[in-house]
């Protein structure tokens, strides 16, 4: 072992989102190291893996070979309990969405850093119990929410934050994925679910990081038939509204609508589309204009997608000669493991309580701060549910206390859902 400063992460869950993120970032600082002016030079390795059958870590072991360090690998009931035995410093919790809080309380009860996928969890009791084991424990607890860190969100944000872009008062945002998602890729896990937990929440994050405000009204609505029965739990595509108030009073609405039962030879990955309109202006995006389209007889939409969106994730013959994987993706993963550097590494350790707490201020990525976003994924999972059984378009409200309320057409009593 090298005589710099040392960081060991933990992984579980090592599906698509490892591949896709995790994998380059590790393998990145495996190679490089992790460097800079006001932390020095810190090893990073991966150093322990949890998954449910130990088959995916021993095929990316296999294949990795010298590109990344010689982890443990634990499988099984008691994966996540055997990582935690291990001396990682901090974990990285990409397991399905509705298994992350039982994997990410343990993280946190044992003392660990916590790095969650989106949407952290689904229930606002599951966040309040989180946001309490962080504080007890005094570790971060922080959640990737990588669109934040597409430049075009960042341009957005810039432009609202200096005033150009002056009061948002309504929007909509798409997101749209083709079948192979909730056909093959999430087949395991997807009954139940909905694609508007999994990928709205990227847009709620957005909403609310960039225009702030009080989230008070929630509504949402679905279509099932396609990947599971019209009368079940599963959906196809959803539509949510949300209100917010801003300090002037004044509201402003926005729609998220997600599907993951697009054909199959839609041309995207994901389709994703905003328009947010403020009293002085308009922004539009739409991956698809800002992007490339580039079809291959024989290996285009299959293979690779017609339209790609190389900010995210691309993999690169670099103009020097090297072959790299880069994009916001992974930007986002390599961020958190620099703000843990940094408090660990970054002065002296009668000021890291000061460090921490400026780390805890980013609510770019802190849990403590994604509470909106829970609320809205609970109320959203709530009004599903309810109209999965036969109580369609219901709205949950939140009081300004933060209480949220289920209110159903033709049910005479509001119903309490959390805070
Ligand atoms: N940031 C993004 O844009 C983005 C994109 C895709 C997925 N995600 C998120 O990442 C998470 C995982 O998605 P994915 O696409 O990688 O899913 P996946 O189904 O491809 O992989 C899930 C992994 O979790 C493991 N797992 C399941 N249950 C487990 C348990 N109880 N303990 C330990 N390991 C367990 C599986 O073995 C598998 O390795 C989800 O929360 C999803 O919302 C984020």
């Amino acid at each position: 072992m090298s005589s710099r400063p040392q960081l060991r992460a933990g992984m579980v869950g090592m599906g698509m989102i490892f591949d896709e993120t995790y994998r380059p970032c590790f393998e990145r600082l495996h190679r490089d190291g992790l460097f800079e002016r006001g932390f020095g030079d810190v090893d990073v390795t991966l150093a322990a893996v949890a998954t449910r059958t130990g088959r995916r870590a021993d095929a990316y072991k296999q294949r990795a070979g010298d590109l990344i360090h010689a982890f443990d690998s634990f499988s099984g009931e008691n994966a996540v309990d055997e990582l935690l035995k291990t001396d990682v410093n901090f974990v990285c919790v990409a397991t399905p969405d509705d298994r992350h809080y039982e994997a990410c309380k343990k993280v946190l009860e044992a003392g660990k850093h916590l790095l969650v996928e989106k949407p952290s969890v689904l229930s606002l009791d599951e966040w309040d119990e989180l946001v309490r084991l962080a504080r007890k424990q005094n570790v971060l607890a922080k959640v990737v929410y990588h669109k934040l860190l597409d430049p075009d969100h960042k341009k957005l944000r810039t432009l609202v934050a200096d005033g150009i872009l002056q009061h948002v008062n309504n929007g909509y945002c798409s997101l749209l994925e083709p079948k192979q998602i909730s056909g093959s890729q999430f087949s395991e896990w997807i009954t139940g679910r909905n694609p508007g937990t999994y990928v709205a929440v990227h847009y709620i994050k957005l909403i609310d990081f960039t225009f702030g405000g009080r989230l008070k009204a929630v509504q949402a609505s679905g279509q099932r038939g396609i990947i599971a029965p019209a009368d079940g739990p599963t959906w196809d595509s959803t539509q949510l509204k949300m209100i917010y108030e801003y300090e002037d009073g004044r509201e402003a609405a926005f729609d998220i609508h997600t599907s993951w039962v697009m054909p199959d030879n839609f041309p995207g990955y994901v389709e994703q589309e905003v328009q947010f309109r403020f009293d002085n202006g308009i922004w539009n995006g739409h991956s698809r204009k800002r992007g490339v389209e580039c079809t291959v007889e024989g290996k285009t939409p299959f293979d690779f997608k017609i339209s790609m969106n190389n900010h995210y994730n691309g993999t690169f013959l670099e103009p020097w000669g090297v072959r790299s994987q880069r994009g916001y993706g992974i930007e986002v993963i390599e961020q958190f493991i620099r703000e843990i550097a940094h408090l660990e590494f970054g002065g002296p350790v009668e000021s890291r309580n000061d460090r921490m707490e400026t780390l805890r201020g980013l609510a770019y990525n802190d849990l403590a701060a994604d509470r909106q976003v829970v609320a809205a994924v609970h109320a959203m999972e709530v009004i599903l549910k309810e109209a999965a059984n036969g109580r369609p378009n219901g709205t949950v409200t939140i009081d300004t206390d933060g209480k949220l309320t289920l209110h159903v057409p033709g049910v005479a009593e509001p119903v309490p859902v959390a805070g």
